[in-house]
């Protein structure tokens, strides 16, 4: 029986030729131009939306000089809809420092790659394994998942402990004696299984090449797998809600379209004394009690403070004067509704 470290590699070569994936763009042409470009494009970013963006790209942009030649704005309306842009950024200085620097080739280490930016150590690895045949670990979302199933991993993979054992992990499960090829083989293999088996919910442990071996299969923990994000490492961030009044109208602001919030109705923040709006203050600021609400990659803590004002007509059209009844109306985010229903509402 092969040890559990070898399981990985002996199990997923065979699985990738005949369930994994062959037929990507990216895979028709093992150039480090097209390597990069897939690699930059799929992080954090599903395969399915990355195709066509990849093929409009790499028509209009066909290799590193282009795009170094490209004027930004060119770059980014191809990048245009797929999100993430300081990648197209990132991409475009990259493509620049390797005309200039690097006299348009590639540099071949997973080590030189890194330093480039955009590219950090599980694309570089990427890229040194599909574009140069190196012997190089990745360990991107889908490899996390994978490892901390498989070897039962009970941490958080955000705590730099845990990422330190998971690199060793993928360093040790590669194929011990492989050729690039192999190499090749058993990277993307590791991604399609995240991909398409090992994915977050229900994942298709039944057709999983590793499950024999796999701890949360075992153990009946697929579901409990990987550990989430403990909700006490969320960032906290603060702000002031000013909630100005006049007689009994509240004074609310619309949020820009971008950024948390985009386009909802909301106190106006800003600073107790600060009075950007330039409201004339009939008394002295009241603050309420605080409260939290959580995002997904962080914490809110509000503080609401009270002010009753002299209301002023020429508030812009990004402001409203509503009774709190008509506020709850509006699109208001939960934190507002909270207030109003709390302190307005008897
Ligand atoms: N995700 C990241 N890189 C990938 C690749 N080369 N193929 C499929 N999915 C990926």
């Amino acid at each position: 029986m092969s040890k559990k470290i070898h399981y990985i590699a002996d199990q997923l070569i065979p699985w990738q030729k005949t369930s994994g994936r062959h037929d990507l763009p990216w895979q028709q042409r093992y150039d480090a131009y097209a390597v990069w470009l897939s690699e930059v494009m799929l992080q954090q970013t599903q395969v399915g939306t990355v195709i066509p963006y990849f093929q409009r790209f790499i028509s209009k942009f066909p290799d590193i000089e282009s795009l170094a030649q490209a004027s930004i704005d060119d770059v980014l309306a191809c990048w245009s809809g797929l999100g993430y842009y300081s990648r197209a950024r990132n991409l475009h200085r990259t493509a620049r420092m390797i005309m200039q620097d690097f006299h348009g080739v590639f540099p071949q280490s997973r080590e030189a790659l890194q330093q480039l930016p955009g590219i950090g150590r599980s694309t570089a690895a990427a890229i040194a394994v599909f574009a140069f045949g190196q012997r190089d670990a990745i360990l991107d979302g889908n490899v996390k998942r994978i490892f901390a199933r498989f070897f039962g991993i009970d941490r958080y993979s955000g705590q730099s402990k845990t990422l330190t054992i998971m690199w060793r992990l993928a360093e040790e499960s590669l194929p011990q004696h492989g050729s690039p090829e192999e190499l090749k083989v058993y990277t993307q293999a590791l991604m399609d299984l995240g991909a398409t088996v090992c994915v977050r919910n229900r994942p298709l442990c039944s057709q999983c090449p590793l499950r024999t071996r796999c701890v949360a299969y075992i153990q009946d923990r697929v579901a409990q797998l990987p550990v989430s994000r403990p909700r006490s490492q969320m960032p906290e961030k603060e702000t002031v809600f000013m909630i100005y009044r006049h007689e009994n109208k509240l004074l609310l602001e619309k949020r820009p379209d971008n950024g948390i919030w985009g386009g909802l109705w909301c106190f106006p923040e800003d600073e107790p004394n600060q009075n950007k709006l330039k409201l004339k203050k009939k008394s002295s600021s009241l603050a309420l009690p605080q409260l939290r609400h959580s995002f997904t990659h962080f914490k809110l803590l509000i503080r609401p403070s009270l002010q009753d004002v002299i209301a002023n007509n020429e508030v812009s059209a990004a402001f409203v004067w509503k009774s709190p009844e008509d506020a709850l109306m509006l699109a208001i985010p939960v934190p507002v509704k909270k207030l109003i229903q709390q302190h307005f509402i008897s």
